[in-house]
């Protein structure tokens, strides 16, 4: 008999690559790029950086930059906008292995993380080199504005990080977690699609709004479905394990929601156990039980629509184009992923 989850996971996969079937020919030339521009005189860095590498991951980032510019440029991919997909993915890889690190977390991509195969100190000064390998990329595009916009949002990241510290079992309301959802994951997605527009030539200023506000939306829906995943997923599907963030004290959408759904009912069980930091597995999984059943889900889920629906409405000022297409189809795919 066929197993429904694997089939529904491939099913989930196979969409994914027709959406980006636009784009293939790039994206394969992106993985090797990444092998290539990562290689080190130091075996241990080699190691590491294939592993991570080929550990798999969506590419979604350098795909939403690629798009982006085959729109705009009439399916042609200009070097520049090339460069921008390797820093990107460069970029992101590094933020995974530091904030696993932050985190320490046990798998990523459905593989132990990095830390726990080597250590600590290798895994920063990993992620460092990564970050170091973008910058000679993003310097190789000669622009300041691209230059510029990458270094705020990378600066913004690192503070969402320092802030998260702060807030481990805090109850932050919904515009906290947009707004660290933004710093997290949006701006990322903003740097490559913003960094699109701008190096299009006579891209006007409506261009580089339409490609931001796509990708800013985009990034957010993407990061709200990501919390749901963490709830309604399986570690085998997702790669991470269930519930992780919030027996970690992280509260996002689902969580948010539940509070308010039992507040109202002057039912304080969920707040108290997360106030309690679970004392026990008992705690935890009665914590898990509380939110699944508390309609968050269901209204994160709306959440996570209202932002796509941002975003698709974005792309009206884009010509109609297969690459646009894919752009309109990404949205709708991130949100029924189940990876
Ligand atoms: C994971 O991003 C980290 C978040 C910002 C939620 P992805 O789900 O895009 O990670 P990979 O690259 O596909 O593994
Ligand atoms: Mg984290």
């Amino acid at each position: 008999m066929i197993n429904p989850v694997s089939t529904n996971i491939s099913q989930n996969k196979s969409d994914l690559s027709q959406i980006f079937e636009p784009i293939s020919l790039e994206l394969s030339v992106l993985d090797k790029k990444l092998i290539e521009n990562l290689s080190s005189s130091n075996a241990v860095l080699n190691n590491i950086t294939r592993y991570i590498i080929e550990s798999g991951g969506k590419r979604l980032r350098p795909a939403v930059t690629f798009l982006i510019a085959k729109a705009l440029n009439k399916g042609f991919l200009p070097q520049d906008h090339f460069q921008v997909g390797i820093a990107l993915e460069m970029i992101h890889t590094a933020t995974l292995i530091h904030d696993d690190v932050i985190d320490e977390a046990e798998t990523r991509r459905g593989n132990r993380t990095l830390h726990k195969i080597w250590n600590d100190k290798v895994a920063i000064a990993a992620g460092d080199y990564l970050l170091a390998k973008a910058l000679a990329r993003l310097a190789s595009i000669n622009n300041n504005l691209v230059i510029d916009l990458f270094a705020r949002i990378m600066g913004e990241i690192c503070e969402g990080e320092i802030e998260q510290d702060a807030q481990y079992y805090n109850f932050i309301n919904l515009d906290q977690y947009i707004e660290k959802s933004a710093r997290k994951t949006a701006k990322l997605f903003v740097a490559g699609a913003e960094s699109s527009a701008i190096l299009t030539s006579g891209a006007d200023n409506l261009t580089i709004k339409a490609a931001r506000e796509y990708a800013f939306n985009f990034g957010i829906a993407f990061q709200i479905v990501d919390d749901i995943l963490n709830f309604t997923s399986n570690a085998e599907e997702f790669g991470k394990p269930v519930g992780i963030d919030l027996l970690n004290g992280i509260l996002t959408a689902p969580v948010i929601f539940a509070l308010e759904e039992y507040e109202e009912k002057q039912d304080f069980v969920l707040k108290n156990l997360i106030q309690n930091k679970f004392k026990t597995e008992s705690d935890f999984n009665l914590a898990l039980d509380l939110v699944l059943n508390s309609g968050g889900i269901e209204k994160s889920k709306q959440l996570a629509i209202n932002y796509a629906e941002i975003a698709k409405n974005s792309l009206s000022y884009f010509d109609d184009n297969p690459y646009k297409s894919s752009l309109l189809n990404l949205v709708s795919f991130i949100l029924e992923r189940k990876f």
